[in-house]
């Protein structure tokens, strides 16, 4: 029996941390995230997100994070799911498309590409994309943006359209989160489409 694979995405600000570890813990699953979750994807996301150092240009981005998402599927995830374990990632695939494909203009299918080869084409079995309203971001965001969350309000509506545009071509594998309200009550919301999405095996 292999485990489920659920992905959480959105924009930056949007609390999808917090979700994702608040799902994990309710369903007992393994809590990972990217760009990162292995030694060397870390080291990978202290490279590609520093404000400070050395930037990439927008192709090396796309890669350094498809690096560290190849090095986190052949330790972390392929395993994890073998052993029947369910696996929540805070951030996946839809990240690369969203950010690099749309976000930096390298084109969706071409971004997408680069991920399947990362992942010898593992997809998750659920994307869980919390949306929240301006106001509510730039509460959660604060003043500590990393490179890319740095990329400005542009590419930050690039990133937020190119995730409605993936919701809306896979209904089945994508559900919306309104993510506006408590911490608890966006964790119940999220309970319920997971558990109505993606029932127990
Ligand atoms: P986080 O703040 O949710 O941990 O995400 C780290 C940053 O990395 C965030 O600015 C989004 C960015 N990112 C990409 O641009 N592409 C990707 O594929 C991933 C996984 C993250």
């Amino acid at each position: 029996m292999t485990g489920r694979l659920i992905a959480f995405e959105g924009a930056d600000g949007t609390g999808k941390s917090t979700q994702a570890r608040l799902l994990a813990d309710r369903l007992g699953a393994v809590l990972t995230r990217e760009p990162g979750g292995t030694p060397l994807g870390e080291i990978l996301r202290s490279i590609v997100l520093d404000p400070v150092g050395v930037a990439p240009v927008d192709r090396a981005e796309a890669l350094i994070i498809a690096a560290a998402r190849a090095q986190h599927v052949a330790e972390v995830l392929r395993p994890a799911l073998e052993a029947g374990r369910d696996v929540v990632t805070d951030r996946y695939i839809a990240s690369s498309v969203a950010y690099q494909g749309y976000g930096r203009g390298l084109g969706a299918d071409e971004v997408a590409a680069v991920s399947a080869f990362a992942t010898d084409g593992l997809a998750a079995d659920l994307v869980v994309v919390i949306e929240v309203d301006e106001a509510t971001t730039a509460e959660r965001l604060g003043g500590d943006l990393d490179r890319i969350e740095q990329a400005g309000v542009d590419f930050r509506s690039r990133v937020i359209a190119g995730y409605r545009a993936m919701a809306d071509a896979e209904p089945d594998r994508w559900v919306v989160v309104d993510g506006n309200g408590t911490v608890d009550e966006v964790a119940d919301r999220v309970a319920a489409a997971v558990a109505e999405r993606l029932p127990a095996p």
